[in-house]
């Protein structure tokens, strides 16, 4: 209990200082490129009635919320709903608050861990149609028994969307974080702001030297660099779990769920057929078949993991199985929600590929009308190229209900025959011959685990 304690209290104490993404609070995020963390989109996901997915039809939880989701989120759920947001951080909570305050329909805040929110939650009866929880359990002390009281409570038929890290794929930010532990440990307990600018320092140092290092930051994008709170979040964190990708997915199943689709944000799963749509056609068959594809699924990413082919993070929704859902009665739909809803323009990330770059303004907005309405599209919006069909539909642009049989088979289809992994640069070390300084060892060991990242390849 008291490593658990540690845990929570040493997390909360590096969002209280850094809210997490730590955007200024008069900035106006485009919040339709969050359309993944609606519970429409994941209903959509779980071929459920479209009027049941655009009507409020329950609360919906925020886990470990942040300071920036509870704005997204209301803007998305309709009015109706209820968008209960939970954190350990009280500042994180406060700046989501200060969000909202303009927003319509209602927006709760606790200041509680997880696990002992929901169990309140399940003395009182009270259940989610649909959980959000994005980059939280990796950092819990045991994520497991959150993963089942998520599920204990959801609504029949609720969806759980989830981000967990890709941990194979994160072996040099680990790296790094062990030697900051070490090398900044009195800043680290002190002055995190401090120890965030020297991290900054160092890493940019580091990147002088080290082909690979610089390689990596480059990767991760400036933004990670620029923004302390990001920094921090990456390689000065107090808890982050490196569990296999196997074990996440033995959780998840375990716990009851099934796996309804995969977000592959950089398209490094082209190779395999539609991973988002890949399960929403399984929803009738047996827990043990969806568990066997369950591990099935985790096996490939594990593989393409170890070779660098797969880095991005774990993005998934999960639902309760068929049989656990009960027919419920839908509210009309919430037209002027979805009106509000058409009035901005589609989300970026949808027409950010080879494939989507050139699709006219008119068509992109056909396209996000069609999404929000759930109404079928013809060849004519995608310009009759196969491609570009395949890449909207691994992005959600597209959903399956939109489309008839053999289109349905061309979106789902592989686009690839194989991807090959990225070549990465050599690390060059970063410990001069003879460095007896307090922290020559750290850098040594530093040295030997960037290294290490590279020989595997020439092996
Ligand atoms: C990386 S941030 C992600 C924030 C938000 N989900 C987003 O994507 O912008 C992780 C958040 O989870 C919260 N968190 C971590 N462990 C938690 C726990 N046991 N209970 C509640 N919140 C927790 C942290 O305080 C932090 O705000």
């Amino acid at each position: 209990m008291r490593a658990i304690l540690d845990v929570r209290q040493k997390v909360a104490a590096l969002y209280n200082r850094f809210p997490y993404p730590n955007y200024p609070l008069l900035a106006r995020p485009r919040w339709q490129d969050g359309f993944l963390t609606s519970s429409y989109f994941a209903g959509r996901l779980c071929a459920q009635d479209v009027r049941a997915t655009t009507s409020p039809r329950g609360d919906v939880l925020v886990a470990g919320c942040g300071e920036m989701l509870p704005y997204i989120i209301r803007k998305w759920e309709p009015g109706g709903t209820v968008v209960v947001n939970v954190d350990l951080s009280g500042r994180s909570l406060g700046r989501g608050r200060v969000r909202t305050l303009f927003c319509r329909g209602a927006s709760e805040f606790h200041e509680q861990d997880i696990l002992e929110f929901l169990e309140v939650c399940g003395a009182r009866g009270r259940t989610f149609a649909h959980i959000e929880t994005f980059g939280m359990l990796h950092h819990m002390d045991d994520p497991l028994p959150a993963i089942r009281a998520m599920t204990r409570q959801l609504a029949p038929g609720g969806t759980i969307r989830v981000m967990v890290y890709n941990s194979p794929a994160r072996q040099w930010i680990h790296a790094l974080q062990d030697y900051f532990s070490v090398i900044l440990r009195e800043q680290l307990e002190t002055d995190l702001v401090a120890a965030a600018h020297m991290a900054r320092r160092i890493l940019q140092g580091f990147a002088e030297t080290s082909p690979l290092v610089a390689d990596r930051i480059r990767a991760i994008g400036p933004g990670t660099m620029k923004n302390p709170a990001r920094l921090a979040d990456t390689f000065l964190h107090p808890h982050e779990l490196r569990w296999p990708i196997e074990r996440w997915f033995t959780g998840f199943s375990s716990a009851g769920l099934r796996l309804a689709g995969l977000f592959d944000r950089y398209g490094e799963l082209d190779d395999l057929p539609n991973p988002l749509w890949n399960f929403h056609t399984r929803q009738d068959t047996a827990q043990d078949t969806a568990q066997d594809t369950a591990q099935d699924t985790a096996k490939l990413l594990a593989e393409r993991a170890a070779d660098r082919r797969f880095e991005g993070n774990l993005e998934m929704v999960w639902t309760c199985p068929a049989e656990m859902r009960a027919s419920e009665k839908i509210p009309p739909r919430d037209a002027r929600h979805l009106s509000r809803l058409k009035f901005r323009g589609p989300p970026h990330i949808w027409f950010e590929f080879e494939e989507t770059r050139h699709l006219s303004v008119t068509n992109r907005i056909r396209i996000w009308h069609a999404f929000l309405d759930a109404n079928k599209i013809g060849a004519e919006v995608w310009g009759k190229n196969d491609r570009t069909l395949q890449r909207l539909a691994r992005l959600g642009a597209i959903m399956p209900d939109q489309l008839d049989a053999p289109r349905a088979l061309i979106a789902a289809r592989k686009m690839e025959d194989a991807m090959s992994p990225p070549e990465l640069p050599r690390h060059m070390p970063l410990a001069r011959d003879g460095d007896t300084g307090p922290h020559a060892s750290a850098l040594r060991t530093l040295d030997a685990a960037l290294s290490q990242l590279t020989s595997r390849d020439q092996a």
